[in-house]
């Protein structure tokens, strides 16, 4: 399968698989990847997931150039708009990227997708669209300014190199840099973690910072206060709340 797709612990280990052409992005993975992501949000059982690439040279190396570009150049319009990476998909689940050697193009702009970013030392970051002849169409030109200084982007977009995983750091592209072989527990890890906690807060969370950031800050707070009022409400809050006074650890039902 091109999408390796397992569910464990409440936590979906979604893997690009075609390692032959660095996990490059071709029609069908790209499908797949939607459909994986389509279950993923859909799933009442799963909490959190985790995308990462097959094998320790390439997370995702971007759109395959040469089955990918040529299909939009094809197909014009719809279908490629749709499949903008998680684009209109209000998948509103934490999603951890954990990179596990080159991130480029398509590959830079799944990572910008997800919420939090965990690289391996020998990670690559870079948007080279402009070398074919393109711009990072999948969201690379409006994430990446929004996730790392202003000049650092207009940098990597218009020069197209890339920088190591210790640049992305410092940047505040990625939350942590580790070895290789610990790239998957700490991914896990944090899974975990986010797995105890309560699930409509967490999304609440990441609902509003999300929206909010394309809103005005009068709307933004309008937001936040409308998500507040509907969690303060919840069953989870309520035990929340009940197990902090008790001294134990919440029980939670996304409830
Ligand atoms: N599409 C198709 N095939 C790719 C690919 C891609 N994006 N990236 C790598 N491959 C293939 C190579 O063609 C090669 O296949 P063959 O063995 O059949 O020749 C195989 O993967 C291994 O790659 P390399 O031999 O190039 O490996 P390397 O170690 O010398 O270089 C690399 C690694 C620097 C990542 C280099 O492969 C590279 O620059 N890849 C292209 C990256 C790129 O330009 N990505 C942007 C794509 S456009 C995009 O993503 C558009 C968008 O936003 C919508």
């Amino acid at each position: 399968m091109p999408v390796d797709y397992e569910k464990k612990d409440r936590i979906a280990y979604i893997t690009l698989n075609r390692r032959e052409a660095l996990n490059a992005l071709d029609p069908t993975i790209l499908r797949e990847l939607h459909d994986v992501l389509t279950d993923f949000r859909e799933d009442e059982e799963i909490l959190v997931g985790i995308i990462t690439g097959q094998g320790q040279k390439a997370f995702c190396a971007g759109a395959d150039v040469k089955t990918t570009i040529p299909a939009m150049r094809e197909m014009r319009g719809e279908w490629w708009r749709q499949q903008d990476i998680m684009r209109g998909m209000e998948l509103w689940k934490p999603i951890i990227a954990a990179v596990n050697g080159f991130a480029l193009g398509g590959g830079l702009e799944l990572v910008l997708a997800c919420d939090l970013r965990i690289a391996a030392e020998n990670a690559r970051f870079g948007v080279p669209e402009v070398k074919l002849g393109l711009i990072p169409g999948w969201g690379g030109t409006q994430r990446l300014p929004r996730a790392i200084p202003k000049a650092k982007a207009a940098e990597m977009l218009l020069l197209g190199d890339p920088i190591d995983a210790q640049e992305a750091y410092r940047l505040g592209l990625v939350n942590k840099v580790v070895p290789q072989e610990e790239l998957m527990p700490t991914a896990t890890e944090w899974a975990k973690k986010l797995c105890e906690l309560p699930p409509l807060a967490v999304r609440g969370a990441k609902e509003a910072m999300l929206m909010g950031l394309g809103m005005s800050l009068e709307q933004g707070l309008r937001l936040e206060a409308k998500t507040e009022d509907f969690l303060v409400n919840t069953e989870d809050c309520k035990e929340g709340c009940q197990a902090f006074l008790e001294k134990r650890k919440g029980e939670f039902k996304a409830r």
